[in-house]
């Protein structure tokens, strides 16, 4: 973890809470540990992917050597971006029909939308109903099939989270299943496996990993009760939380420019993988908050990719949250390269530009907003109720609709 902290190196008698995978496997060629890694879980393998990664070389390697130590071996590969339920249908049709009818181990390989698929799918499989029976918070009443996951964007984390996000047409927003039993029981992290990814989406998942590290770094500080961790799944931030978002937010100062404009393979696709792995850890335990609350309608109004809709908000929300979390905001500054004696406002700056050199829109308007459905995401927003009240600063009506019109108008205090 880094040293370097002038919000000071937290009291151990601080509280600290960490949920975390059985097992997290990172580094360049760890993803030749997957099959034996699959392997002592079961027999019984469901893969789940997208079109993509089922056609790429290391996919088709791995169904190999499972198949060749015995496994019965199921593809799911029709998932599609951003989770739409009835993709969880198709899938949950899919396996009941296959040879690997009653898996012992779910793995999913691709990003973000194919590791929330393997665990909502893990989840349906073993206590049956819907997705929508699940939605919100602890509703999964007990551990599902193992799930095994496998990034390749830099972005989300989820594959050490207890959440899943789904699209529903019957819902304004997008919907999230959170609970402890839905963290997936390995990760394993190969750098390798993002050296694929286009600048568009490197800089998309890039700009969710630094919301991630952003946000639960300035998250609400919760009176640490013994009974904190039953009753919330994401818990404000700690301790340990935090020492990880510093780490994160290092690596993507470092990194994150280099894997928009230069690409390919190279230790600035460590960086990030790791920098996405660290805020999945910080966001997994502390949580996010309102940048990803107002996304959530702005992704179902404009069809904006997830990290393309948080990174357009997230300095709006740096800036609403500052005076709040002063010192915070000033080390996210200096943790990005913006010098020893950067201001929270230049700090914001700070985090504004980079997202602006990735190529992030600055404004809703930018992004496709009109300003008459101003109101509506600003009431939609308000209804993450788990992401608001995550938010240092407590927001109403009227501080949401002044969020959304800065957000709008691009006008950074
Ligand atoms: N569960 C969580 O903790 C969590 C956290 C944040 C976001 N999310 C969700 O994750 C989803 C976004 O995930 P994402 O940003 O990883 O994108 P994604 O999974 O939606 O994939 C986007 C596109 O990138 C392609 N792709 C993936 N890896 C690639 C590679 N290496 N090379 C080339 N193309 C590649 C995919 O084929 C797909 O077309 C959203 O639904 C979001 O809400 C979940
Ligand atoms: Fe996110």
């Amino acid at each position: 973890m880094s040293p370097s902290s002038s919000a000071g190196i937290a009291p151990t008698s601080s509280f600290g809470l960490l949920r975390q995978p059985r097992e997290v496997l990172y580094g360049a060629g760890q993803r030749a540990a997957l099959a034996p890694m699959v392997l002592a879980l079961g027999n019984q393998v469901v893969l789940v992917t997208d079109e993509r990664m089922a056609g790429d070389p290391f996919f088709n390697d791995v169904v190999v050597a499972l198949r060749r130590r015995g496994a019965r071996v199921t593809v799911f590969d029709q998932v599609t971006p951003d989770l739409p339920v009835g993709d969880v249908d198709a899938a949950v049709a899919h396996v009941r029909s296959s040879e690997a009818s009653d898996p012992e181990v779910v793995v999913g390989i691709g990003g973000g939308s194919c590791i929330d698929l393997a665990k909502v799918l893990a989840l349906v499989l073993r206590h049956g109903g819907s997705p929508r029976d699940y939605y919100g918070e602890f509703a999964v009443p007990g551990p599902t099939i193992p799930v095994v996951a496998v990034p390749t964007t830099a972005g989300t984390g989820s594959e050490v989270t207890p959440v899943a996000v789904l699209s529903d047409p019957e819902a304004v927003m997008k919907v999230g299943i959170s609970s402890p039993y839905l963290i997936p029981h390995t990760a394993v992290i190969d750098p390798v496996l993002t050296g694929s990814c286009p600048s568009g989406l490197s800089a998309a998942s890039g700009a969710d990993a630094l919301s991630h590290l952003v946000e639960s770094f300035t998250a609400i500080r919760h009176e640490p009760t013994s009974e904190l961790y039953q009753e919330r799944v994401f818990v404000g931030k700690g301790a340990l939380t935090d020492a990880y978002a510093r780490y994160g937010l290092e690596l993507v100062g470092r990194s994150l420019r280099t894997c928009v404009h230069t690409g390919g393979e190279g230790p600035h696709r460590d960086d990030m993988a790791m920098a996405a792995l660290c805020g999945g850890f910080a966001l997994g335990t502390a949580g996010t908050a309102v940048a990803h609350a107002f996304q959530y309608p702005i992704g179902a109004l404009t069809h904006t990719a997830h990290g393309v809709g948080v990174g357009c908000l997230l300095p709006y929300a740096m800036a609403f949250n500052a005076e709040a979390r002063p010192e915070e905001t000033s080390e996210i500054g200096r943790l990005l390269g913006a010098g020893e004696n950067v201001t929270p406002q230049g700090a914001v700056r700070a985090v504004a530009d980079l997202l602006s050199d990735i190529g992030i829109p600055a404004t809703l308007a930018d992004l496709g907003v009109t300003y008459d459905q101003l109101d509506e995401i600003a009431e939609n927003g308000l209804r993450a109720r788990r992401l608001v009240q995550n938010n240092p600063v407590p927001l109403g009506a009227v501080e949401a609709r002044e969020l959304v019109e800065l957000a709008f108008t691009g006008k950074l205090p």
